[in-house]
């Protein structure tokens, strides 16, 4: 499909590599890992490599990757089982995580656990101070994100872990949006779980895994068979993790290059619409986020009227989360920020990845400050 692909945080285009992983996988490794014989071992062989592929882009061993069907799976199982096994208290958690961890909050409270949401500063960076302070009461877990999907603000995760884990909290952070496009080590940021999906970093949809530190038991969220571990029962999804492995393989080897594009790009067209196009503002941290997200605000517009003008243009942007898009809400995450409801509506997430080039950067920059002065003469009549 044609045109300016603008929403790499919503999901990625499968590499060519990860397809042909995926497809070699169907064809050849179509075994069950867990049976003994040839075909068996030939998909445990996969399996393996594929673990090994993804431990490697966080710094993990092999042994600590339990693959899930997503981020959303991996969230879920991180927060309950984690919940399972924490020492007594509360979980702490900010208020712009993505609804894969403030749902499961929601449902942590209904069975009698307590949560304590911080809040975040006007640039969406959760306050040290506050968290110090929440820690004076017993905390169970703590998870934050490491970076945002909407503003692409990073959190100072690893300070916040290691105060955590003094006072004896499991740390979990979602790290979902962040790999592949940062480099990430599981121990230098001192976190016990982490949460990874697949189709952020140009791989398939309907993969993911959650790192578990060796040494923290935790129960199943879905039980059956003993693959992975028993953490998570169920005949795995071969071609769907072969591409994952494929996929973090490549997040590796080009996270230099991939980062220095994205930024130069994301950077271009940030300063275009900020400079040639008069009242508007980025939402988010100048500097501590992610290189390819630029989420900005424009005055007086309704951000919905500039997505659909922009998409009959064939250019693809967001408001936000994918999974906010159909509720017509304003961003939560912009809300928490402080902005007003009228700010929040009119921001656009923009999200570059590897395949935008200089010149979809000028032609969408073309296209945003004809429709913005066509909405605001309209608005003006
Ligand atoms: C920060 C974050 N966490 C979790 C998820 C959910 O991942 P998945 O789509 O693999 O369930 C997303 C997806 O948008 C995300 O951005």
């Amino acid at each position: 499909m044609k045109g300016i692909y603008l929403d790499h945080n919503a999901t990625t285009r499968p590499h060519p590599a990860v397809i042909e992983e995926m497809c070699a996988c169907l064809e050849n490794g179509w075994g069950n890992p867990s049976s003994s014989h040839a075909h068996g071992q030939e998909a445990k062989r996969i399996l393996d490599r594929a673990r090994a592929q993804v431990a490697a882009l966080i710094g993990a061993d092999p042994q600590e990757i339990v693959f899930t069907s997503g981020g959303t799976e991996a969230d879920n199982q991180a927060l309950c089982s984690g919940m399972a096994v924490a020492q007594p208290g509360t979980l702490l958690t900010s208020a712009i995580e993505h609804s894969a961890v403030l749902d499961t909050c929601k449902a942590l409270v209904t069975q009698g656990h307590g949560v304590h949401i911080l809040p975040v500063d006007s640039e969406g960076i959760v306050d040290l101070a506050q968290v110090a302070a929440a820690l004076e009461q017993p905390a169970a877990m703590v998870s934050l994100m490491l970076a945002n999907n909407d503003l692409g603000t990073l959190q100072p995760v690893q300070e916040i872990a290691r105060r955590a884990k003094a006072h004896g909290a499991i740390v979990h952070t979602d790290a979902v949006q962040a790999a592949g496009k940062i480099p990430l080590d599981v121990r230098e940021l001192g976190v016990d779980l982490l949460s990874l999906s697949a189709h952020k970093l140009y791989g398939p949809k309907g993969v993911g895994a959650l790192f578990v530190r060796r040494g923290l038991n935790l129960p199943a969220l879905l039980h059956g068979g003993p693959q992975e571990r028993r953490l998570r029962s169920g005949t795995e999804n071969m071609p769907g993790i072969a591409g994952f492995g494929k996929a973090c393989e490549l997040a590796m080897s080009a996270m230099k290059a991939r980062s220095d594009h994205s930024r130069r790009l994301r950077d271009l067209l940030e300063r275009s619409i900020l400079e040639g196009i008069s009242g508007t503002r980025l939402n988010g941290h100048p500097e501590h986020r992610l290189p390819n997200t630029s989420n900005l605000a424009f005055e007086e517009l309704v951000a919905e009227d500039l997505l659909m003008n922009m998409d009959l243009e064939g250019i693809s942007v967001s408001l936000g989360a994918a999974c906010h898009s159909e509720s017509r809400k304003p961003s939560p995450v912009l809300l928490a920020l402080g902005r007003s409801d009228a700010e929040a509506r009119s921001s656009l997430r923009f999200s570059v990845g590897e395949s935008n080039t200089e010149e979809e950067i000028h032609r969408a920059v073309a296209v945003i400050t004809a429709a913005v002065r066509r909405l605001r003469e309209r608005r003006t009549r």
